[in-house]
């Protein structure tokens, strides 16, 4: 079957509905996501959005905090664009209903009247939040305006396999220059039938990758999908050995993690050793609010140290109705495992939770490829660099969709080669299933263990060889089975976490997010630039 939208969407988290709800004023829009609407890292996302919003604050001081956040790797005129944009997107997202957590309960909305928190790395409150779930209350609002629209259709449970590019067209009527990109071969789930979504411009917004990781904080569905079609299609990624470790992911021996906020310690969560100890002023003169990769790092080194799993946020010095107030969701989530986060310490470690890298693009989202946009934890548009700034990242997914859907290319004629139907083969072997589910977990743990927080060039290398076989293994099974689902995002992991491991033995050096024992120094006569593949 063939679908024929102006607009072709990919994901359903903050980047793709903001563009899908810009766009829709001038064409027709497909949104397709894997999962349900919800089930994107934007609805996990509890502490907030930073926007320097409060009258003692600036756009400066905030610049320099995610400046040097990053190592000083990320583009300042993109940061600066970035961040000068926060105010009034944020407005944005208030004028379409969400709901942020206000100073007083009035029904005053204005920015002057945002209750805004700390969070690492910042050197002032100015993440505004929606008490823990700021994220799900962002959703909220897009999704109901989103169903609300008629320009846009919904295709849920729809995984995108491959970008149409000339790659897929016979190119009969004469040559095609360079790579364009004209939708993308989507697998309808529940009936394992290929569709063609036929679209002048497609936004990948479909968000990271730490699904590559046993330990992490992300839904099921971020395993690197947009990344991976990127790539195979030809587009460069950037940066990809910056893999964000957030030091506050609730651990227990028998049980999935999930995310303590970095909000906990902006409030005056004190992070301890098993024995009471609070380790964290010997690391940085920040304490519990240094950046996020020398905390993670910080906790690591101690843990390796004792031999042990996990240490403690002590959130017990907060009063108890601010703590439950503000943290409603961690609260229950504690609650369901037999602690009360306003008398108990918390059981945490460190574990994946961001992509600092992604594909190469503008601030604009504009990639390699014609036609074909990104915005979001997909993308390297240059405001991270080497480590992301708590609470940067849904700022940037707004912005960059919104500038993209603004673009002036969104309005080009662009002709359609004849797209083929997708090769459907009939032959599913049951049998190698195992090639699949099996390499899965070995993606996931080699990442883990191999290359995770400190790393080494030859657990690096290791790594690599056996990731290769992999990739192989899988791309073979890809070749010669009807696909599933699960076999392009196996396909998707892999090659995500091969460009993670090439891009980390590129860099001899240590930096933000990329620590490497071999080089424990930051290099920046030689490593001051993108790693690009
Ligand atoms: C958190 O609430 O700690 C996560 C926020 C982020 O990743 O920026």
């Amino acid at each position: 079957m063939t679908y024929e939208h102006d607009f072709l969407v990919i994901g359903s988290g903050i980047a793709g509905l903001v563009y899908a709800l810009q766009v829709s004023r001038m064409g027709s829009v497909a949104v397709v996501t894997k999962s349900n609407l919800y089930d994107c890292n934007t609805d996990y996302a509890q502490g907030g959005i930073a926007a320097a919003i409060d009258a003692k604050d600036s756009f400066a001081e905030h610049i320099e905090d995610t400046y040097q956040a990053g190592a000083e790797l990320g583009k300042r005129q993109v940061i600066s664009q970035i961040i000068e944009s926060g105010p009034a997107l944020i407005n944005y997202l208030i004028e379409l209903g969400t709901d942020f957590t206000r100073k007083d309960d009035c029904y005053d909305t204005s920015l002057e009247n945002l209750s805004l928190t700390m969070e690492g790395g910042h050197t002032r409150r100015r993440v505004a939040y929606a008490a823990d779930s700021t994220g799900h209350q962002i959703m909220e609002a897009l999704i109901a305006q989103c169903i609300a629209n008629p320009a846009i259709d919904i295709f849920e449970y729809r995984i995108a396999i491959d970008l149409i590019t000339q790659h897929h067209v016979v190119q009969d009527d004469g040559f095609i220059p360079g790579i364009s990109c004209w939708g993308a071969y989507v697998l309808d789930t529940d009936n394992n039938r290929v569709d063609i979504f036929r679209a002048k411009k497609t936004m990948m917004a479909t968000g990271g990758a730490s699904q590559i990781y046993v330990h992490n904080t992300n839904p099921k569905v971020a395993t690197g999908d947009g990344m991976a079609m990127a790539r195979l299609a030809g587009a460069r990624l950037a940066n990809m050995e910056f893999v964000q470790f957030h030091p506050t992911a609730f651990w227990s021996p028998d049980s999935e993690t999930f995310l303590i906020s970095e909000a906990v310690r902006g409030e005056g969560g004190i992070l301890r050793l098993l024995d009471g100890y609070a380790f964290m002023e010997d690391y940085h003169p920040k304490a519990n609010l240094a950046p996020r990769d020398v905390v993670s790092r910080a906790i690591d080194a101690e843990l390796k140290k004792r031999g042990e799993k996990y240490c403690y946020l002590d959130a017990t010095g907060i009063p108890a109705d601010k703590l439950r107030r503000h943290f409603p969701y961690i609260d229950s989530k504690l609650k369901s495992k037999g602690i009360d986060f306003t008398t108990d310490p918390i059981p945490v470690a460190p574990a994946a939770h961001y992509f600092c890298g992604g594909v190469l693009s503008t601030i604009d989202g504009v990639t390699d490829i014609r036609n074909l946009f990104v915005a979001g934890e997909v993308a390297c548009c240059g405001l991270h660099g080497a480590n992301r700034l708590a609470s940067n990242s849904l700022l940037e997914a707004l912005v960059v969709a919104y500038n993209a859907a603004n673009h002036y290319s969104n309005m080009d004629q662009v002709d359609f080669p004849i797209v083929p139907q997708w090769h459907l083969m009939d032959e599913f072997n049951e049998n190698e299933w195992v090639v699949i589910s099996h390499n899965r977990e070995i993606i996931g743990t080699i990442m883990q263990g191999y290359v995770g927080i400190r790393r080494s060039r030859r657990l690096l290398k290791y790594a690599l060889s056996r990731l290769e076989n992999i990739y192989n293994e899988i791309n073979n099974f890809y070749q010669h089975n009807a696909v599933r689902k699960e076999v392009v995002e196996t396909r998707n992991m892999a090659v995500i976490a091969i460009a993670v491991i090439r891009s980390a033995l590129s860099r001899k050096e240590s930096r933000g997010a990329h620590f490497l024992i071999d080089h424990p120094e930051r290099n920046d006569l030689k490593y001051k630039h993108d790693t690009i593949i």
